[in-house]
């Protein structure tokens, strides 16, 4: 997988980028990030990346040209077919769904705005695809870099311990994770449910699904709407909306 970052501020990754599953993944080639900083573009005189919004307002917006001769750079390097994304609250919802798009492209090449935003005309002429990490605003791409950087990586073949872990996320078949514990069995009084000391491996996965579906069912409804449950799920959901009736 490789990963591409246009940003002003390239120093903000430093430490993400050295630990943990990234830091691995970079480390065993697995993983490849580079950056292009517009500030080294600009054909300003002065070197400007921003000017004042046209029709008045506060704040400043990046100019088109430093990203679009940015992009040009990485393109050139990278080949023509990169998929460029551009980080916003004004894009689609980040999912495992669109997470899994991304390491089917291979190579993405992730725009990080400041500021009040970026020219639209760069947007419609240069991006393929605007994705938001949730309808708040940040003050900077980067952090929704990050955690697209951080999400894709988890889906790259052989970079985590065990090779299923990232499907059983939560999410990955539309559901929350079911809940995890580990030593002691008891910990300030309260107990590992006996299920999973039990070894028997089929008990151990019903019991887990049934967590799944229990918990999603009770924090997220909203993803059991886009979801079709098997007979055995369905009776799960049930015995929950009776127990809620009562
Ligand atoms: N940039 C600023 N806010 C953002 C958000 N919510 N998602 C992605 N990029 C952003």
């Amino acid at each position: 997988m490789w990963v591409g970052i246009i940003s002003l501020f390239p120093e903000i990754f430093g430490p993400f980028l050295k630990f943990g599953v990234i830091g691995r993944g970079r480390h065993s080639g697995l993983i490849k990030i580079d950056f292009w900083n517009p500030r080294d573009f600009s054909d300003d005189p002065k070197g400007a990346v921003d000017d004042k919004p046209y029709g008045g307002g506060p704040g400043m917006v990046m100019k088109a040209q430093p990203i679009f001769s940015a992009i040009e750079a990485a393109k050139e390097e990278r080949g023509s077919d990169l998929h460029v994304v551009y980080l916003s609250p004004q894009g689609s919802p980040l999912n495992q769904n669109v997470l899994k798009g991304f390491l089917e492209k291979r190579n993405i090449l992730l725009v990080c705005g400041r500021y009040e935003g970026i020219d639209e005309r760069l947007i419609e002429h240069a991006v393929d695809e605007q994705i938001s990490i949730g309808d708040y605003v940040l003050s900077g791409g980067e952090t929704a870099a990050m955690v697209v950087i951080d999400g894709v990586s988890r889906f790259v073949p052989g970079l985590l311990g065990g090779e299923t872990s990232a499907h059983d996320d939560s999410f990955s078949d539309g559901l929350l994770e079911y809940p995890q514990y580990t030593r002691p069995v008891t910990w300030a009084g309260h107990s590992v449910p006996d299920i999973l000391l039990s070894g028997d491996h089929q008990k151990i996965a019903d019991w887990r699904k049934t967590e799944s579906i229990d918990r999603t069912s009770k924090r997220r409804p909203d993803l059991l709407k886009s979801r079709t449950l098997t007979e055995k799920e369905r009776k799960v959901l049930n015995k929950n909306i009776e127990m809620s009736n009562e």
